[in-house]
């Protein structure tokens, strides 16, 4: 059993406390600006950046932005992060012009007592993707211990998150409250659902999500696919999904899974119509199939409408739902239908409804239902990876219990 400091154990009045968040949140061109075009992560860390400022602690906030190539690319500065912060906050969030340097130092050290600063871009640092010893070192200068809150980054063992926590001693790196709030609600879905549990996974790639299928096999008593990794799996049976996005290597994991759930007596729950067209761009040509079946010139965006019956149907009884991935191209109005409805048919349910792992936080959030949800995780591949049962870097490192610092 980990041992981790919490948050509201750690000592901060009139200490400078570096917190890793994750503000990996998607922007928009507007004329010469950047603007968010998603706050739910930094919604998912004011909790945390409160406690701190209200506990007279000085938060220095440190995040990733994109995937820059080790140095400052204008795209990816957290400026339209600082703003979002700044209102939310209703105080002033300054933005340093480098992660470190002078200009970090001297602004670090002339912080008072309640005040935020955010760091610009770590990535913008080779540095941190490297987990670098040098740069560890320079950030540790900047603070007296250390938050960690980036629940969407556990997954990387990077400076930020790995290397520097190291730097302090147990009581002085500590677990943010988002981190507390996402394990609470993702530890016993990972080790004890309540059952029957009902997984529905969507996206694009098997290959992605095997890890959490083969998890869950001992179990889930019912798997819904969806999205375009469910033509893998009518191919693996023998449908034709004529020009639908589906790789061989995918064909045949799906099969494995096919074979493995078979032998649990777990239900695997298909597709037995599609919404298709002559390609994603082709809104006006959308038609509904008569059968599970793809016409050899279309390809398959979205579930149909008896497909939406069908999975509703196989939802009812849940005492647990994990959603993870969407069933359709739901950016395309003429394609979102199954993503929205099975959306409408989760959050009707009684069960405990969950959901993370990537692009279903944006089509839930696009349905309008998210209040109706349990909980929506904020992390990406660190859910999976987590839910997998696969040690995260970043979780590690505050385990008190891990005392040769892996
Ligand atoms: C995410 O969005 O999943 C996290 O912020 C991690 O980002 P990365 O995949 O670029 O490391």
């Amino acid at each position: 059993m980990a041992r981790y400091t919490q948050l509201q154990n750690m000592s901060l009045r009139g200490r400078r406390v570096f917190v890793r968040v994750d503000f990996n949140v998607p922007l928009k061109k507007n004329g010469d600006h950047y603007e968010v075009v998603d706050e739910t992560r930094i919604l998912g860390a004011l909790p945390t950046i409160q406690y701190i400022t209200e506990a007279g602690g000085r938060c220095i906030l440190a995040s990733h932005l994109g995937r820059p190539k080790g140095g400052p690319e204008a795209k990816y500065s957290l400026e339209p992060v600082a703003k979002v912060l700044s209102q939310k906050l209703g105080q002033d969030v300054i933005l340093t012009d480098s992660c470190i340097g002078d200009g970090a130092r001297g602004l670090s050290r002339q912080m008072r007592d309640g005040d935020v600063l955010l760091l610009e871009n770590l990535r913008f640092e080779p540095g941190e993707e490297s987990n670098a010893s040098e740069l560890c070192q320079k950030l540790q200068e900047l603070c007296d211990c250390y938050v960690s809150d980036a629940f969407g980054t556990l997954h990387r063992a990077h400076a930020s998150t790995h290397g520097l926590a190291k730097l302090f001693e147990f009581k002085d790196r500590g677990m943010g409250l988002l981190v507390q709030k996402e394990l609470a609600y993702l530890e016993p879905l990972k080790d004890r659902p309540q059952k029957p549990f009902v997984l529905v996974m969507g996206g694009a790639k098997v290959s992605d999500k095997i890890g959490i299928l083969e998890h869950f096999l001992d179990k889930v008593s019912t798997v819904i696919i969806g999205g375009a990794m469910a033509y893998a799996f009518l191919r693996a049976k023998g449908y034709e999904v004529g020009k639908s996005f589906c790789q061989d290597e995918q064909v045949n994991l799906a099969a494995r899974l096919l074979k493995s759930a078979a032998a649990r007596d777990i239900q695997m729950v298909l597709p037995v119509d599609h919404v298709v067209a002559s390609s994603m761009d082709d809104e006006a040509g959308a038609q509904v199939t008569e059968s599970e079946s793809v016409p050899d010139d279309k390809m398959a965006l979205d579930i149909g409408p008896r497909t939406v019956e069908k999975y509703a149907a196989a939802l009812e009884g849940a005492e647990t739902i994990f959603w993870n991935g969407p069933m359709g191209v739901f950016e395309k109005p003429a394609f979102a239908k199954g993503t929205f409805e099975m959306a409408r048919h989760i959050a009707q349910s009684k069960a405990k409804k969950l959901a993370g792992g990537g692009d279903v936080a944006a089509a839930i959030a696009a349905s309008g239902r998210e209040e109706e949800f349990d909980f929506i995780s904020t992390g990406g591949g660190a859910t999976l990876e987590y839910l997998e049962g696969k040690p995260l870097p970043g979780l590690r490192i505050l385990d008190q219990d891990n005392r040769l610092g892996i």
